[in-house]
């Protein structure tokens, strides 16, 4: 089984998008060092963005019988979606929140999250290394899962 690695909307745009924010590393240079970190703990990842609210949705369905855990940066989703909330409760594999800024140094519409009650942990504010640590979070869980 497979990590799934979710990116919600405008995380397309990152490398471009409010640089001094959410830094000039690309999703696709991200998409890569996740895979590398992953194949050193020996899983394979599913990495895949959406703007669509529905189709993260779709993909979390999918990921109940394909993921062996989850990490999911459900971008502005994450404080506003019940529906992504509802799709992640129903999963039993680890689930990992990371975000590349730290949204509580931001503002107050960014301190509440909808997927943090749902998540196993969070990883928030150390940008693209947000998700290396992420990976290393979720593969550590995952073999805890296992004993
Ligand atoms: C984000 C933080 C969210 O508040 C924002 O809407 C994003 C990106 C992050 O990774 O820092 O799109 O999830």
């Amino acid at each position: 089984k497979a990590i799934y690695v979710l990116n919600g909307p405008n995380l397309n745009l990152l490398g471009t998008r409010e640089p001094d924010v959410y830094g000039r590393t690309t999703l696709s240079d991200i998409g890569d060092m996740t895979a590398a970190r992953a194949q050193s703990h020996g899983y394979d990842v599913v990495f895949s963005q959406s703007n669509h609210e529905g189709e993260l949705v779709e993909w979390i369905h999918e990921a109940r019988e394909a993921a062996a855990g989850i990490i999911i940066n459900a971008g502005a989703y994450t404080h506003t979606s019940i529906a992504i909330h509802d799709a992640l409760r129903a999963l039993s594999c680890p689930i990992v929140e990371v975000h590349l800024s730290n949204t509580f140094a931001r503002e107050e519409f960014r301190h509440h999250s909808y997927i943090s009650p749902v998540a196993s942990g969070v990883i928030v504010g150390f940008g693209a290394n947000s998700y290396l640590l992420a990976v290393d979070a979720v593969a550590s869980l995952i073999e805890e899962a296992a004993i």
